[in-house]
C-alpha cells in the first residue's frame, strides 16, 4: 500500500511537471517574439552537454570560478565563517558540488562546525550527493533537499534556526534578466535573517569577443545545447521540430552586458506539438532561448543593496573576469 501511494504520488508529480513544461512551451512559442525558458535546457542530455561545455576551451566562467574557489579558499571561508558559530551552508542548484567541495574540504579540515544543505530540483542529484559526499568527505554533516529553491529554503529554516550561508555559484543569476535577478535576490533576502550571508558567483563584463566566443564555441557544443531543448520538446511533448531547420545565433551587447542566444528558422515551416498545437515559423524568425547577463562590479553591488544585502567581500580570478561576492543580509 505504502509503495503504491509513493508511486502514485510520483506519477502525479511527473504529470504536474510535464503539464507545466507543456504550458510554458506553448505560451512561449505563441508569444511575439517566440521564446523558450532556458531552465528547460537541463534534461539528462542537457546536463551532459553542459558538462562538455564547461570543459570546452572558449567557455571561461567555470575555470575562472574554480580558480577563485581553489586559490582563495581560506579567505572565502574566513569571510563566511564570521564569528565561528555553528551554521548551515546551503547551496542553491548544487549539481555535483564540484565547486563547493573546495570550501567543504577546507571547512572540515579547520574543524568548523557546519551542516551542508545542497538544494537541487533533481532528485538524482540529491540522492547522489547524500550518498557520495559523506564517503569522499568523512565527517561531513549533509542534508540534501530536493525541490524548488524557495520551498527548500523554507524547509531549511524549519529544520534549524542556525545562521545561514547561501551559495549561489556559477553565474546562474545571469540566466535572468536584471529586473528578474533583482526580484530573485529580494525573494532570497525575504527567506533569510539579518546577519545571514550569500556567496554569489557572477560573470563580469570583459572583452566582447571573449564573451561571444564562449557562447559560440568552435566545437558547436553551445549550438547542440540549445537545439537539445527542441529535441526534448519533440520527445516529451510529442512535437516534430526538424533540428536541421534551425541555426544557433548568439549575440553580445557590451553596453548592457546582455549575452543572448537565439535559434533562427532557416525557412517557412510549421511545427506540430502534441498533435494539436500548430506553430508557424517564417523564414528568419527566431526563438529567444537564453540570456547570460554579464555585470559590472557596480551593477552587482547595486543588485545587492536593492535586495537588502550589504556587499562585504569580493573575490576575483587573476584575469578579473569573474566575481564571487559575499553579501550580508541587513
Ligand atoms: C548555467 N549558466 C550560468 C550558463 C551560462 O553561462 O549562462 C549556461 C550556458 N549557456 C550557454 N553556455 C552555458
Amino acid at each position: 500500500m505504502a509503495i503504491f501511494l509513493v508511486q502514485s504520488d510520483l506519477k502525479e508529480q511527473i504529470h504536474r511537471k510535464t503539464d507545466q513544461f507543456y504550458d510554458d512551451v506553448i505560451s512561449g512559442l505563441k508569444s511575439t517574439p517566440k521564446r523558450l525558458n532556458s531552465k528547460y535546457f537541463y534534461d539528462a542530455n542537457g546536463d551532459k552537454l553542459f558538462q562538455e561545455l564547461m570543459n570546452c576551451p572558449e567557455y571561461y566562467p567555470t575555470s575562472c570560478e574554480i580558480e577563485i574557489l581553489s586559490e582563495k579558499t581560506a579567505d572565502i571561508c574566513e569571510a563566511i565563517v564570521a564569528d565561528g558559530d555553528d551554521f548551515d551552508l546551503i547551496e542553491l542548484g548544487a549539481g555535483d558540488a564540484t565547486k563547493s567541495t573546495f570550501l567543504l574540504k577546507y571547512l572540515l579540515k579547520q574543524k568548523v562546525d557546519f551542516t551542508y544543505l545542497p538544494i537541487d530540483i533533481s532528485d538524482n542529484v540529491i540522492s547522489y550527493l547524500n550518498i557520495t559526499l559523506p564517503v569522499t568527505l568523512p565527517g561531513l554533516k549533509i542534508t540534501g533537499l530536493n525541490g524548488e529553491y524557495f520551498d527548500m529554503l523554507e524547509k531549511a529554516a524549519a529544520l534549524s534556526d542556525k545562521r545561514k550561508v547561501v551559495l549561489f555559484l556559477g553565474s546562474n543569476i545571469g540566466n535572468m534578466p536584471i529586473s528578474d535577478a533583482i526580484a530573485f535576490c529580494k525573494e532570497l533576502r525575504k527567506h533569510l535573517n539579518e546577519g545571514d550571508m550569500v556567496l554569489i558567483g557572477m560573470d563580469l563584463k570583459k572583452n566582447p569577443a571573449t564573451v561571444l566566443a564562449a557562447y559560440n564555441d568552435k566545437g558547436g557544443i553551445t549550438k547542440r545545447f540549445n537545439l537539445n531543448l527542441l529535441e526534448r520538446i519533440n520527445r516529451e511533448l510529442n512535437a516534430d521540430f526538424d533540428l536541421t531547420n534551425f541555426e544557433h545565433y548568439p549575440t553580445y551587447d557590451p553596453e548592457t552586458g546582455a549575452c543572448k542566444s537565439y535559434l533562427v528558422s532557416i525557412k517557412d515551416q510549421q511545427v506540430t506539438i502534441n498533435g494539436k498545437e500548430k506553430i508557424q515559423f517564417l523564414k528568419d524568425e527566431y526563438i529567444y532561448m537564453e540570456i547570460s547577463q554579464k555585470f559590472s562590479v557596480a551593477q552587482t553591488e547595486h543588485m545587492a543593496t536593492k535586495a537588502g544585502f550589504k556587499p562585504v567581500n569580493r573575490f576575483f580570478d587573476s584575469k578579473n573576469w569573474f566575481l564571487d561576492a559575499v553579501w550580508i543580509a541587513e
